[in-house]
């Protein structure tokens, strides 16, 4: 089974290292295809995402994605669109151990990843700049469809859209009727919807009333770094794009180069990103050791700075490495 390999820009690379020491630790069936892609390919090719990059991609099973930087829009929204992985999915989920606002908080964010304001539809003529917003009946039912059939896959309860049809009223208006239509499918799994500024007070103050939630890309996008920041920091949040063909798996954070060369940034992320991909391609088995050494290192408080420990980078997931084993 062809991985390809994207370490990219910043912590990217510190962090894809990290998860690559685990992987090749399991005796699993893949091999490996290291590819280029973001700022430092763009200063050496002329294009962040260079066409051999976007060809060999195509000819793997999973891609495994450590960061892009000031290139991201055109690496990592790219490819999402070239591979079709319509959903982006983002557990937001509380460890034992770890100082966050809160505790025992367990939600998924199903973000929509083909349109919306994420289109790049952008015009700017004599000082005024324009972006257009496409909400589809398609890809809204199909991330709809997703977001339901996933709670049934993980036995949870409710899935709630996030929008803003009071003021978008013909976006968002057909995003919210779609959510509807699409639930009374799903009779067992209760629905409901929040506009998206009253979801975010709730996130944050009442994160307990979520389990699945569902939204269109740039909604998801800020609510999965706010969903996040409660349960300890983008060091803790993967990622999943998934698609009919194609997969991609990345961590939710971007290169942080306020931290990058220092060997100081969190790989729970990314290791973590890397189990999402196990369990995706099947090692099941595999996926839950993973996680586990994750929650046993976390509740050890062996950890980077960011959430006070001292270790480095591959010192905790060396830790993570004996945990598994
Ligand atoms: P960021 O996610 O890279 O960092 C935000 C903050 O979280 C920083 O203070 C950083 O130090 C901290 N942080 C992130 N990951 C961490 C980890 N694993 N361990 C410890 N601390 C961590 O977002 P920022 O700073 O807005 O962007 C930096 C660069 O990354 C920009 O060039 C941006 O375009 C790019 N970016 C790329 C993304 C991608 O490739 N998917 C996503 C977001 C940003
Ligand atoms: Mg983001």
């Amino acid at each position: 089974m062809r991985i390809a390999v994207i370490p990219g820009d910043g912590i990217g690379k510190e962090v894809t290292e990290a998860a690559m020491l685990i992987l090749e630790n399991l005796d699993l069936p893949f091999e490996y295809v290291w590819l280029e892609a973001g700022d430092e390919a763009e200063k050496k090719y002329g294009k962040p995402l260079p066409d051999e990059t976007l060809e060999e991609v195509k000819r793997c099973k999973a891609v495994l994605f450590g960061a892009a930087g000031e290139t991201a829009a055109d690496v990592i929204v790219k490819l999402r669109q070239e591979l079709e992985t319509y959903a982006n999915v983002r557990p937001a989920k509380s460890f034992e151990g770890v100082k966050s606002i809160h505790k025992n908080v367990d939600m998924v964010i199903v973000r929509e990843n083909t349109e919306c304001l994420y289109k790049g539809i952008e015009f700017e003529v004599d000082g005024v700049a324009e972006a257009v917003r496409i909400i589809s009946r398609k890809a809204s039912e199909r991330i709809v469809r997703f977001a339901f059939e996933l709670a049934k896959r993980e036995k949870r309860k409710r899935v709630t859209a996030l929008h803003k049809a009071n003021v978008m009223r013909k976006t968002c208006g057909l995003f919210k009727r779609v959510f509807y239509e699409v639930a009374r499918e799903y009779e067992r799994i209760e629905a409901n919807d929040y506009y998206i500024d009253a979801a975010c007070m709730y996130i944050a103050m009442d994160p307990w009333r979520f389990d699945v939630i569902v939204t269109t890309n740039m909604f998801g996008d800020i609510v999965s770094d706010l969903a996040a920041g409660i349960v300890g920091g983008l060091g803790l949040a993967p990622s999943a794009n998934i698609g009919d063909e194609y997969a991609i798996f990345e961590p939710v954070h971007g290169a942080a180069f306020d931290i990058a060369g220092k060997g100081i940034a969190n790989p729970t992320a990314m290791i973590l990103t890397a189990s999402m991909m196990l369990r995706h391609l099947g090692f099941e088995e595999e996926a839950k050791k993973v996680e586990k050494a994750v929650e046993k290192v976390l509740a050890e408080g062996k950890t980077t700075p960011d959430l006070g420990g001292n270790l480095k980078t591959m010192e905790m997931a060396e830790e993570i490495l004996k945990a598994i084993e």
